[in-house]
C-alpha cells in the first residue's frame, strides 16, 4: 500500500514585515536583502500568538481539502523547532483544538528538515498499517527566537504554518522513495543553545544571549549547496526516476541563491524549482508545505506530476522524498 497526500492547507499571520521595515530596525538595505537572499517580505505573529495558533487553521484547511474529519485522524505529527512550550508537545495542543480525540500525537524536531521527516514518518506509519489518516503540520514562530540586533539572521526569517493530511493512495499516487540524513558534527553552525538540560534558564543565560538562534551563514550555505543536490539525486534514483523526469522540486526556502545553486548543480532548469521565499522568507519547517499550497493554487502542481520535496537545516539534517502528486 502506498501513502499519498490527500489534502493541503496553510496559514500565515496577517502582519507583513517588509525589507523597508527592517531598514528601520538594523543596519541593512532592501537592495542587500533582495540581492543576497531573494526575500522582499515575511509574515510575523502578533504578541501572544504561538506556533499552535498557526498550526490549527493550517490543519483545518488541510483536513477540509482532504475530506477527512479530525475525529478520524490516527496520528498527528507537528514538525516544529518553535513549539509553544517544551512539553506538552504542540501536536497534543493542536489535536485537542481540532477535536482529534482518537489520534496519537508527537512533535518532530529536525529543524528546517522536520516537515519532510514528518511526511516520511507518516507514510511509513500508513504503509506499515499502524495508521490510516495522519496529519503532518509544520508550524513555526521563528521570530520569537531570533536576535533582532543581528542583521545576518533577522532579515531571513518569517512565521507560518503548512499542513498535509496523508492516507492510503486512492488512485496510485503517493510516496515513491525517501532519504533522510544527519551530521551532528556540524551541529554548531546553526543552533539555539538554551534553555535546555545543558544550560537551564537563568538570568546569566539570557545576559549571554544564549536563548537566541545563532548561525554561521556561510557554513550553512556551503553545506546546503553540497548536500541538497546529492539528496535529490539519491531520492530520484531510489524512486527509479531520471533527474530530468522530475517535474517539480519543492525545496526548503532558505535563500534564493541556494535554490539557484542547487538547480545548477542538479542540471535542472530553475523554472522547475518552486520558490516562495520572496513573500514569506525562511519559515523553517513550514516553508515546504506553504510552497506546495502556493504551487497548487497557481496551477503549477497537478495530479500525476513527479515531485521531490527536499529540506536541510540545523542538526545538520536533510530529508527528501519523491512522490507522484495526487492521491
Ligand atoms: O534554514 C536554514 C538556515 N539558514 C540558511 O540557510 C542561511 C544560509 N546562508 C545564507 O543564506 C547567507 O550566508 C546569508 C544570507 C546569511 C549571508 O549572505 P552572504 O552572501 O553569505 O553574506 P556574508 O555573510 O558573506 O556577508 C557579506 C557582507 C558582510 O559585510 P563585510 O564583512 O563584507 O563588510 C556582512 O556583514 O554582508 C554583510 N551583511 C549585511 N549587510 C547588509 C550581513 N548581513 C547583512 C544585512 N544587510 N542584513
Amino acid at each position: 500500500m502506498r501513502a499519498a497526500v490527500l489534502g493541503l492547507g496553510m496559514h500565515v499571520p496577517a502582519r507583513v514585515l517588509t525589507n523597508a521595515d527592517l531598514e528601520r530596525m538594523v543596519h541593512t538595505t532592501d537592495e542587500w536583502i533582495v540581492a543576497r537572499t531573494g526575500i522582499r517580505a515575511r509574515r510575523i505573529v502578533e504578541d501572544g500568538q504561538a506556533s499552535s495558533d498557526l498550526a490549527v487553521p493550517a490543519a483545518q484547511a488541510a483536513l477540509a481539502d482532504a475530506g477527512v474529519a479530525a475525529e478520524d485522524l490516527d496520528l498527528i505529527i507537528c514538525a516544529t523547532t518553535t513549539p509553544d512550550m517544551l512539553f506538552p508537545a504542540t501536536a497534543c495542543l493542536v489535536g485537542d483544538r481540532l477535536g482529534a480525540r482518537r489520534a496519537g500525537a508527537f512533535d518532530l524536531l529536525a529543524a528546517c528538515s522536520s516537515f519532510v521527516y514528518g511526511v516520511i514518518s507518516a507514510a511509513q506509519a500508513i504503509e506499515a498499517g499502524l495508521a490510516r489518516r495522519v496529519l503532518v503540520v509544520g508550524a513555526e514562530v521563528l521570530t520569537r527566537l531570533v536576535d533582532w540586533t543581528d542583521r545576518t539572521t533577522c532579515v531571513l526569517i518569517g512565521d507560518g504554518a503548512g499542513a498535509a493530511v496523508l492516507g492510503p493512495s486512492r488512485r496510485g499516487g503517493g510516496l515513491l522513495a525517501s532519504v533522510v540524513g544527519a551530521d551532528g558534527s556540524a551541529g554548531d553552525i546553526l543552533q539555539l543553545p538554551a534553555p535546555g538540560s545543558r544550560i537551564p534558564a537563568s538570568p546569566e543565560m539570557i545576559a549571554r544571549g544564549q536563548h537566541r538562534a545563532r548561525m554561521d551563514g556561510q557554513a550553512v550555505f556551503r553545506l546546503a549547496v553540497r548536500i541538497v543536490p546529492e539528496a535529490i539525486a539519491r531520492v530520484a534514483s531510489a524512486a527509479g526516476l531520471r533527474i530530468e523526469e522530475i517535474d517539480w522540486i519543492v525545496p526548503h526556502q532558505a535563500n534564493q541563491r541556494i535554490i539557484e545553486a542547487v538547480a545548477r548543480a542538479s542540471n535542472l532548469p530553475l523554472a522547475r524549482f518552486i520558490s516562495t521565499i520572496e513573500h514569506y522568507g525562511n519559515t523553517s519547517s513550514a516553508s515546504i508545505p506553504i510552497s506546495l499550497c502556493e504551487a497548487r493554487r497557481d496551477g503549477r502542481l497537478r495530479p500525476g506530476d513527479r515531485v521531490v520535496l527536499v529540506a536541510f537545516g540545523g542538526g545538520f539534517t536533510w530529508s527528501a522524498c519523491a512522490l507522484t502528486w495526487g492521491a
